[in-house]
């Protein structure tokens, strides 16, 4: 029998994402996001890892699902935070009250795109960053956390 996972991760996805599938699939893949959750899902069963997805495309209800983290129930956070990523001082200031490990995802690699893609509010207080691996990412993500929770 395989153990109860000690290890709860909150998985947020920001603005956009829900349209995972339809939106610049040259840029962003042909997955949905409903197929990336599963996979993730399933990666975290391997690791005997739970994980909790969230998606949203308001700053605010993302501000107020990382507060949940600040009462124990999870153990790390992996967070998407899509367009915000550039704009939100919300976000990065919840994320920096934030004690368990966070990970930044992009689909994207940031870094070769516009500019104005090139910084980061969260960058500078998340644990550290994968950026340019598609969907796989968030299963390295998870393997980060493994690492370090
Ligand atoms: C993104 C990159 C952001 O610049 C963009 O606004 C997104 C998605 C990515 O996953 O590559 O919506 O975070």
């Amino acid at each position: 029998m395989p153990e109860t996972p000690d290890t709860h991760v909150l998985v947020i996805h920001g603005p956009n994402l829900d349209m995972l599938g339809k939106r610049e699939p040259d840029t962003y893949g042909t997955k949905t996001l409903d197929q990336i959750n599963g996979e993730i899902k399933a990666e975290a069963e391997r690791l005997n890892m739970a994980i909790t997805p969230f998606q949203s495309n308001y700053e605010g209800a993302i501000v107020e699902q990382i507060h949940q983290a600040l009462d124990g129930k999870y153990s790390g956070i992996i967070i998407n935070p899509a367009a915000y990523t550039h704009t939100s001082v919300a976000i990065q200031d919840a994320l920096a009250m934030v004690t368990v490990p966070v990970v930044e995802v992009h689909l994207s690699n940031i870094y070769k795109r516009e500019s104005f893609r090139h910084h980061s509010m969260v960058s500078g207080v998340a644990t550290g960053q994968i950026t340019g691996f598609g969907s796989s990412g968030y299963l390295l993500a998870l393997r980060a956390l493994e690492q370090i929770v």
